[in-house]
């Protein structure tokens, strides 16, 4: 069995594998005949891709989204497609909420304020006011493993955290109106492109903050950005509709922290997502059931 790689993996797991050709450009500029396991991260593929790698059995995705792979052309052309869920919940969710204290508490903002020389007076000035977590509300749409974590966290925080996802909760709508900070947790599927549209995000309360660590095309980025250019509400960004392009306008923007796709970065996270991604290919040489199977 051949397997191929975008890249390397982080963690001593990646070495369980027995040889990987880490390709040097995606999509390869040629056919690549022979190819039995792909494993990838953060790259489209769809039917072009399966084009070049024709005797393709097995996709194994680095991330528990695995929105770039398209899985119905893999399942057409008998290509089984593997992510690495739940070893990434804990870290997606200390960002969540790292995004929030720092929307809330205007940290970005604070930290140039001392950079930029502005703090010419003592601490008692009204410039930096943030807002209590603390009695705040938090709304997240989506509850699976990630939006559980970040409520265990929230409450914590003492925020009263209240949830949509589709079999329970509240009407999205009503989440949007009632409360004041609203964090992501579903994944990017035709059902939620675009779920947090224009008219959604209007519903929001003046001062709300939107953090979104789960796919930037879940919102209407355009409409987003006038409400943040607008000031009327405030973001905390970890993905955008097109990384890593993002949208020029909310670089100066005070009330925006952006960060770079960062919510699984740490080492311990990465190391697990490698091991996870690791234990599918071997089960997948084994003739074994992939532990971690995409169905779509
Ligand atoms: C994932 O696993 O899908 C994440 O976006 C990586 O951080």
């Amino acid at each position: 069995m051949t397997i191929a790689a975008t890249q390397t993996f982080p963690g001593p797991a990646w070495d369980d594998l027995p040889d990987v050709t880490v390709l040097e450009s995606w999509p390869p500029p040629e056919p690549l005949p022979g190819v039995d396991v792909l494993a990838e991260a953060v790259v489209a593929v769809g039917p072009g891709e399966l084009d070049l790698l024709p005797d393709l059995r097995l996709v194994a995705n680095y991330g528990v989204g695995y929105d770039r792979v398209d899985v119905v052309a893999c399942r057409e052309r008998g290509v089984a497609v593997a992510n690495t869920p739940g070893v990434l919940d804990a870290a997606v969710a200390d960002l969540t909420l790292a995004l929030i204290l720092a929307c809330r508490r205007h940290l970005v903002a604070s930290d140039r304020f001392v950079r930029e020389g502005r703090w010419e007076r003592g601490w008692a000035r009204p410039e930096l006011l943030g807002r209590d977590l603390a009695g705040s509300s938090l709304g997240l749409v989506g509850m699976g493993r990630i939006g559980s974590e970040v409520a265990r966290r929230a409450e914590a925080f003492g925020m009263r955290v209240i949830h949509h996802r589709r079999r329970d909760g509240l009407p999205l709508d009503e989440l949007l109106r009632r409360t004041d900070v609203v964090s992501l947790h579903v994944p990017l599927t035709p059902e939620t492109e675009g779920l947090i549209s224009r008219e959604r995000l209007a519903l929001l309360q003046d001062g709300a903050t939107l953090v979104n660590t789960a796919r930037g095309a879940i919102v209407d980025e355009e409409a987003l950005g006038d409400e943040l250019v607008s000031g009327r509400i405030s973001a905390g960004l970890d993905v955008f509709a097109e990384e890593p392009r993002v949208p020029e306008r909310l670089l100066d923007l005070p009330n925006v922290v952006l960060t770079p796709h960062i919510a699984s970065a740490t080492v311990e996270t990465r190391e697990a997502m490698t091991r996870v991604l690791v234990d599918n290919v071997l089960a997948f040489l084994r003739g074994e059931p992939l532990p971690n199977a995409v169905s779509g």
